[in-house]
């Protein structure tokens, strides 16, 4: 069996290898991968957006099933170009994906459909967005509608904050066409709940806690996530039960009588509030990092998995191991802002399981190659022991241009 993976990150190079680890042995090729990818999968030059490659690769290599990563080949239509062509593809066509591209088409079926989220409104007017937000209680919560990397929200505090924001997002068009979702702050822990979606059919899978923050303490900017853990000891089994009868299954039913069934990963970043579990976004994807620390989790055969989801049915169980694990992430010093690439980086091949987000080989070295570079797994029956594992390895690693989170998984340890 012949599978391409799309994309670059440490989510892809878990994908490969809960892929790698089929009894089917399936032979694994990745676009374009990435220096730690390339032990256990062909990668192939080939950028995640140009569709028209991807798919005359995929024809000419014979590729049975394709898994896409990131959101930005969702974007480009990679799924449904694919499907055109008759070839099996694990993701959402363009269309069900704007459950992620767009926030207000994601707000609106909530809205529709009664799905447990935030009070917004959408706004394209300044004035308008401005009036909304002096009129309502503080911080308020300014989402640019569109693909922005997680860097498309601000929690404005005060009020000349969410001036400032709204100009940004409105008026100086930095990010383009402006359209902006203002909606109520919300407080209490985060969670990922991911599950695999095949129209109306529903398959969850173990929940993982991602870290947005920069630094210890939850401090600093935003990232695309410093570090990751599985399970959550703080989400009871009936919070779970709650999450997947009254947000994902009913999400999964509003795509399909919208006419845009779900195939894929249907992402729920969902929080804890003291009022119930409300959504804050759907991806239409794996998570990074999460996927990192749910898929080694993964007992059941991935291929068979991710063939039945793309084949739109649903594989009959699916197991997860009962061990606990905890991620960290090592990033480019000056990451989320500019930072530079190039450094060598040693011991990674001797510190266990480590998935590479950012990493490319130069003259047979090691070298840093992105904002998040490594991630390394820690694995133990409790998470005590899978991040006293992590730490353990973290320490193998040398490179003068890495930092890392000290604190991942301190929601569920220190309390
Ligand atoms: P999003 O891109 O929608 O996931 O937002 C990024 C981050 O902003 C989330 O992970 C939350 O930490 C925070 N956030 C988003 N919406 C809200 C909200 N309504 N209330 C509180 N925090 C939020
Ligand atoms: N970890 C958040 C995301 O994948 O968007």
């Amino acid at each position: 069996m012949n599978i391409l993976v799309i994309g670059s990150g440490g989510r892809e190079h878990a994908i490969v290898d809960a892929l790698a680890r089929s009894p089917r042995s399936p032979k694994i090729y990745c676009a374009p991968g990435n220096a730690g990818i390339s032990a256990q999968a062909e990668c192939v030059p080939l950028k995640d957006t140009d569709v028209e490659g991807l798919l005359a690769f995929a024809r000419e290599r014979e590729i049975d099933l394709t898994v896409v990563g990131p959101e930005s080949a969702l974007a480009a239509g990679v799924v449904d170009r694919f499907r055109e062509a008759g070839l099996r593809i694990f993701g959402p066509t363009q269309a069900a994906a704007r459950i992620e591209s767009s926030k207000e088409f994601a707000k609106q079926l909530m809205e529709r459909y009664d799905i447990p989220t935030a009070a917004f409104r959408t706004f394209t007017d300044y004035g308008e967005a401005l009036a909304y937000v002096s009129a309502r209680p503080l911080p308020a919560v300014l989402k640019y509608d569109g693909l922005a990397a997680g860097k498309g929200v601000v929690i404005a505090e005060t009020l000349a904050e969410a001036e400032t924001a709204l100009k940004e997002m409105l008026l100086d068009d930095r990010f383009g066409e402006g359209k902006v979702v203002v909606e109520d702050f919300l407080t209490g822990p985060e969670f990922s709940f991911m599950c695999f979606v095949a129209g109306d059919k529903v398959c969850p899978m173990e929940l993982a806690q991602d870290h947005k923050r920069a630094y210890d303490g939850d401090k600093g900017p935003n990232t695309g996530g410093m570090g990751a853990y599985s399970p959550l000891p703080f989400i009871t089994d009936a919070d779970r039960e709650y999450a997947l009868r009254q947000i994902l299954e009913p999400t999964a039913r509003a795509m399909v009588a919208e006419g845009c069934p779900f195939t894929g990963v249907l992402y729920g970043g969902l929080m804890k509030t003291p009022q119930g579990i409300r959504v804050i976004e759907f991806n239409a994807r794996f998570g990074d990092p999460e996927t990192e620390v749910v898929l080694p989790r993964l007992k059941s055969d991935a291929v068979e998995i991710f063939t039945a989801v793309a084949e739109n049915r649903m594989p009959e169980q699916v197991e997860w191991h009962d061990f606990a694990t905890l991620g960290i992430v090592l990033a480019s010093k000056g990451y989320p802002g500019s930072y530079e690439k190039g450094a060598v980086i040693e011991g990674a091949e001797q510190a266990g399981r480590i998935f590479h987000m950012g990493t490319a080989r130069k003259q047979g070295e090691l070298v840093t190659a992105g904002g998040r570079v490594l991630f390394v797994v820690g694995c133990g029956a409790t998470l005590q022991e899978a991040r006293a594992d992590a730490l353990r390895k973290v320490e193998k690693i040398h490179c003068d241009n890495l930092f890392h989170r000290t604190d991942i998984g301190h929601w569920a340890l220190e309390k």
